[in-house]
C-alpha cells in the first residue's frame, strides 16, 4: 500500500519527522522506496542535476512526465510527488488543473508540487477540489530566481517574513497537504511550522520543520557543480564513479578487460567446422 496524505499529515500530529528525497529515474527511486522513505519528489531540479541546465526554468512538462513515469515504475510504497515546471500553472486555473492531471494520469504520480503562496492559492484550491493532492513550496522558489536575483535566503526582513507566513496560511487554507520551505531562516521556519496544521518540509530551513527534503545528488555527492550550504554529503559518489571509470578505461586500453569471466564461449567442434 502506498503512503497516503492522511498518513503524512498524521506524522506531524504524532511529532514523527518526515523524510523526503528527490529522484529522477527508476533505479534510484527503487532504492529510496526500499529504504522506506515515504515521499519522493520528482523535482524540477532535474533540469540542473540531470539535464545540465543552469536553472530549473527550461524544464518542460514532457521532461517531467518522462522522469515521473520512471520514478513511479520504481516505487511501491512511497508517495510520488511531481513538480510542476515553470509556467505550467501560472497562466490560468484551467492550465494548472490540466497539467496537474497529466502528472497523475500520465505520469503515475500521486500528488503535485507547485511554487508560490497567495499568488497560486486559487490554482491549489481548484486542483485539490478535483481530488489531486498538492504540496506547496515557498521561500526560495527556484523558478523565480531572476526575480530574487540569485539563490538567496528569503524572509530576512519583517515584511518578507510576514508575507511568507501569509503564503503558508494561504496554502493551508487552499487545501495543500504539506509545504516545502526552502532556504528560510531556521527561526522563521519553526514559527511557520507552529502556525500551520499541515506538515512543513524544510530544505535549508533548519531542524524545526516537520520534515526534510534534499536533492538526492547533493546527499550522494554525485553533483558537484555547486554544493548548497544546506546539503550534507553522506557519500562522495563522484570520486567512486571517477575511480571506477578510470580503472575500466585503463583495463580496456591494456587489454585486461574483459577476462574469461565476462566472456561467452562456443563449443570447439562448431568453431572447428567454421574455420575449415
Ligand atoms: O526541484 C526540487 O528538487 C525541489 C526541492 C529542492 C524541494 O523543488
Amino acid at each position: 500500500m502506498r503512503i497516503t496524505i492522511s498518513q503524512i499529515k498524521a506524522m506531524k500530529q504524532k511529532g514523527e519527522k518526515i523524510a523526503m528525497l528527490t529522484a529522477y529515474d527508476y533505479t534510484t527511486a527503487k532504492i529510496i522506496d526500499e529504504v522506506g522513505i515515504p515521499l519522493i519528489l520528482v523535482g524540477d531540479s532535474l533540469g540542473m542535476v540531470v539535464l545540465g541546465y543552469e536553472s530549473t526554468i527550461p524544464v518542460t512538462m514532457e521532461d517531467m512526465l518522462h522522469h515521473t513515469k520512471a520514478v513511479a515504475r520504481g516505487t511501491k510504497q512511497a508517495m510520488v510527488v511531481g513538480d510542476m515546471p515553470f509556467m505550467t500553472y501560472h497562466i490560468s486555473v484551467e492550465q494548472a488543473l490540466h497539467n496537474a492531471t497529466r502528472f497523475i494520469q500520465d505520469g503515475g504520480a500521486q500528488a503535485v508540487k507547485l511554487e508560490g503562496g497567495v499568488n497560486v492559492a486559487d490554482k491549489v484550491k481548484r486542483i485539490v477540489d478535483c481530488g489531486i493532492p498538492v504540496m506547496g513550496h515557498i521561500g526560495l522558489t527556484p523558478q523565480s530566481i531572476h526575480q530574487f536575483g540569485g539563490f538567496k535566503v528569503q524572509g530576512k526582513t519583517s515584511e518578507a517574513a510576514v508575507s511568507m507566513l501569509e503564503d503558508a496560511l494561504a496554502l493551508e487554507k487552499a487545501g495543500a497537504f504539506a509545504i516545502v520551505l526552502e532556504t528560510v531562516p531556521a527561526q522563521l521556519a519553526t514559527l511557520i511550522t507552529e502556525k500551520v496544521s499541515i506538515p512543513t518540509i524544510g530544505i535549508g530551513a533548519g531542524v524545526g520543520c516537520d520534515g526534510q527534503v534534499q536533492v538526492i545528488n547533493d546527499i550522494l555527492g554525485s553533483f558537484t557543480d555547486f554544493v548548497p550550504k544546506h546539503a550534507k554529503q553522506y557519500a562522495k559518489l563522484t570520486d567512486i564513479m571517477s575511480n571506477a571509470i578510470a580503472q575500466y578505461y585503463n583495463e580496456v586500453k591494456a587489454g585486461s578487460f574483459p577476462t574469461d569471466q565476462q566472456s561467452y564461449s562456443i563449443d570447439e567442434s562448431i568453431l572447428a567446422g567454421l574455420t575449415k
